[in-house]
């Protein structure tokens, strides 16, 4: 077979091992990982001496052009996805809401439409589950046929489903394939916490945080984590960013039960101290980023490997949309950017030291591509695998600005954040979408990628 592109002289890492190879490409998949390997006539050879030779991470949790908080997130998966590949990520796993009396796959039809006339990598969905009534249960068999086996019920919001149905969708899903997801905050004490402080008159960013402090969060971790167990699903936290949870899903998994849990860059990074700043409602997410006892055991969540993946739940909003919560914290529209940082970022920690790169390989792409069924096309560098491939520069220095990044918002949270190492070079399918700081990439050569059934029965991803 002619080989198309040759990355030589590179270290390979994996979410296991770390070693000096050469990586052949051909027809957008790797051919050969070995020593010397030889180009062709026409091979493109890349010189990756003094690199990192990673697997492009994917994007467990994006939402993009997502219709919430009464606009529509800043980002279509144009740009969305154009960001996503400036960062070293060559897949993204987005967000559908389900419309009330709408079929799941009739929901993936909807945003496929606009999806693969867009994206510039590769992605594939999760669902928002809102209704079930009537037979839409019974169409999630039809979501699995065509590769989205990925539920997500919502616990808050004015769409968010009751225990009831939360408990009969992971029973459903159990017997299908199909995994169910949950952002889980206790809505009750959320909607009674924001009345209190409006009627105090106590209106800034700051209450939006104490309105959904760690407590709000923990107990409903506590009760998602019961209901799984009860229906003896596998159950996948997103968004985790407080201590009590963490505690829940690391005791879950002791017990052997198969509680998977996914934090996010800005919970890892931030503290709830940013809620106080003049310009906190641009931090304004749910869950709110918690204080430093949460973010240390997210940490050692990680660490232990009780936090199975690091997503962006990107979902960017304009300056001026944000604005509208100045003086009311209830009418900022949640979320923030972070699509085109999540790689960097987490690879920046383990070139600083504070994890392995193996680690940062597992959290940001190994382990996605095993939970929601990937493993046969991404998430390693392995014979057979998509060259989905990230050339990183451990020696270069990044400071992340926003006239630096390569969305459609107009800010962003980690404005001035300084990074250690960078992605030189991302390849989506064997493509060169991205090169030193320039999107080569496409509108519209992204694919949609069908993920196999999940079937996740112990907390160990390590055999998978
Ligand atoms: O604030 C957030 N996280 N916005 C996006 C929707 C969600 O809850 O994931
Ligand atoms: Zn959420
Ligand atoms: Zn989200």
């Amino acid at each position: 077979m002619t080989i198309d592109i040759l990355f030589k002289g590179g270290k390979v890492v994996t979410d296991s091992s770390a070693f000096k190879a050469d990586v052949a490409v051909s027809g957008g998949k790797i051919i050969a990982i070995g020593a010397a390997l030889k180009p062709g006539a026409d091979t493109e050879v890349v010189d990756c001496k003094g690199k990192l030779v990673l697997p492009g991470a994917i994007d467990a949790h994006t939402h993009l052009a997502m219709p919430f908080g009464g606009t529509i997130s800043a980002d279509d998966y144009e740009t969305g996805t154009r960001a996503a590949a400036c960062g070293g990520t060559t897949t993204v796993f987005d967000f559908i809401l389900q419309d009330f009396d709408e079929t799941f796959p009739d929901a993936i039809r909807r945003r496929n439409a606009i999806a693969e006339t867009q994206a510039v990598v590769d992605y594939s969905f999760h669902i928002g589950v809102k209704d079930i009534h009537g037979d839409l249960l019974s169409t999630m068999e039809d979501a699995v046929k065509m590769g989205v086996p990925s539920f997500k019920v919502f616990m808050v919001y004015d769409f968010g489903v009751t225990d009831g149905v939360f408990y009969q969708t992971l029973e459903h899903a159990k017997g299908i394939g199909a995994l169910v997801g949950v952002h889980a905050e206790n809505n009750d004490l959320v909607n009674f916490l924001t009345n209190k402080y409006i009627s105090e008159k106590k209106t800034s960013a700051w209450y939006h945080y104490l309105s959904r402090p760690e407590f709000v969060e923990g107990e409903a971790d506590v009760r998602a984590i019961q209901w799984a167990k009860a229906a003896g699903a596998p159950l996948y936290i997103v968004h985790l960013a407080n201590k009590q949870g963490m505690d829940a899903v690391t005791r879950a998994r002791d017990e052997g039960y198969p509680i998977f849990a996914e934090t996010c860059p800005h919970y890892l990074h931030f503290t709830s101290d940013v809620y106080k700043r003049p310009d906190g409602r641009n931090f304004v997410c749910s869950p709110p980023i918690k204080g430093k006892e949460s973010q240390k055991a997210l940490w050692d969540g990680i660490a232990r490997g009780d936090i199975a993946a690091v997503a962006t739940d990107h979902c960017p909003f304009k300056k001026s949309e944000k604005n509208w919560g100045k003086n009311d914290f209830r009418k900022i529209p949640n979320g923030c950017a972070g699509i085109e940082n999540l790689y960097p970022y987490i690879l920046s920690e383990a070139n600083k030291g504070r994890i392995s790169f193996n680690k940062a390989v597992e959290l940001c792409a190994t382990n996605v591509a095993k939970i929601f069924g990937l493993a046969h096309k991404k998430g390693a560098i392995a014979v057979g695998l998509d060259a989905d491939i990230v050339v990183y520069d451990p020696k270069a220095r990044f400071t992340i600005t926003n006239k630096g990044m390569h969305g459609a918002t107009d800010h962003t949270i980690w404005e001035g954040a300084a990074l250690k190492g960078y992605p030189e070079r991302t390849y989506s399918r064997g493509r060169l979408v991205f090169k030193e700081g320039k999107f080569l990439g496409a509108k519209g050569t992204g694919e949609f990628v069908a993920c196999k059934p999940i079937r996740l029965t112990s907390p160990d991803l390590r055999n998978l």
